[in-house]
């Protein structure tokens, strides 16, 4: 597939997640386009680096907002710091993960963990998307997972964020088409990044093959305007495609069985959960 021209989503794009992994990626490839970039995470330091490098190697203009999406005032940090900019393509893609037993899980974790992974994704799709579509022009990707085409025990709530992700841009990929803005969910699989480094799972044991942040980002700027969703890696796409054809429980259940064997001693589900009161 040939890579998407993407001067027609400038003059500039908002990156979330762009401190590292294939948030980074994203904006190293938008900038090769010539797309000034801005880049939003929690690690101004990571960001300031970010900045140095894409002004030097592309000469894009780069504006950093350290902001932390787990906090719902987050989305307005955001769009007043980008209030005099046209953002013509906006790539929702920070993220975090929750492994483990759901109910051992911490409640506030669970609840920051559906505003930085679904929420967030929503609101600012919702406030750059409805100014797109006033100028009849714009691009708005999401990064969900593979996780997002079946439940996924142990990484159920994080895999239910993602399915949010997923049912949310393949709907709009329609409904904004008229509009002139295109939509796309990318569903990457395993990615070697910070954040599959610090999960408590042994990957050795998953039959799945990572891929890296470079190749993901491509996968996903090459299908931006063409497709509603992308899966990158050929075991990836066979994965989400085989769970189509497979009675939906099937899947789950074999997942459950390899996570719950590929868990780290901390992630394990332990003993008898302790019963809580509903209420405060
Ligand atoms: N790696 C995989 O195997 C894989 C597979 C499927 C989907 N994905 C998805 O890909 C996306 C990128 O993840 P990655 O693998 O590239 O991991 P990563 O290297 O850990 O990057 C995550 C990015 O999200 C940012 N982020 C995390 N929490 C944040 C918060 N509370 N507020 C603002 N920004 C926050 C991080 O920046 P700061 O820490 O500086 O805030 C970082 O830039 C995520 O949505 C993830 O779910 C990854």
């Amino acid at each position: 597939m040939k890579t998407t021209n993407l001067s027609k989503y400038g003059p500039w794009a908002l990156i979330t997640g762009a401190s590292s992994g294939i948030g980074r990626e994203l904006a190293r490839q938008v900038a090769e386009h010539g797309l000034h970039i801005v880049a939003v995470a929690r690690r101004q330091s990571r960001l300031d680096e970010l900045s140095s490098e894409l002004k030097k190697q592309y000469q894009v203009k780069v504006r950093t907002v350290q902001a932390d999406l787990r906090e719902p005032d987050a989305i307005r940090t955001i769009t007043t710091a980008t209030e005099d900019l046209e953002i013509g393509l906006a790539i929702l893609n920070a993220g975090a993960e929750m492994t483990g037993a759901f109910v051992q899980g911490d409640e506030q974790a669970h609840l920051q963990l559906a505003q930085l992974n679904a929420v967030a994704p929503m609101h600012l799709a919702h406030l750059y998307g409805r100014q797109m579509a006033g100028r009849g022009r714009g691009g708005i990707m999401f990064v969900s997972s593979l996780f997002a085409y079946q439940g996924v025990p142990y990484v159920a709530h994080y895999a239910a964020t993602k399915a949010y992700l997923l049912s949310l841009g393949e709907a709009l990929h329609v409904e904004l088409k008229p509009f002139g803005v295109d939509v796309l969910v990318l569903s990457p699989g395993l990615t070697t990044t910070e954040m599959t480094a610090n999960m408590p799972v042994d990957f050795s044991k998953l039959p799945m093959i990572p891929q890296m942040p470079e190749q993901v980002a491509r996968v996903g700027l090459r299908a931006l305007g063409k497709k509603a969703t992308v899966v990158s890696g050929i075991m990836n796409k066979m994965m989400a495609w085989e769970n189509r054809l497979l009675p939906r429980a099937a899947p789950v259940s074999l997942l459950g069985f390899l996570l719950g064997r590929a868990l780290k001693d901390g992630a394990r589900p332990v003993g008898r959960v302790k019963a809580c009161h509903l209420t405060r």
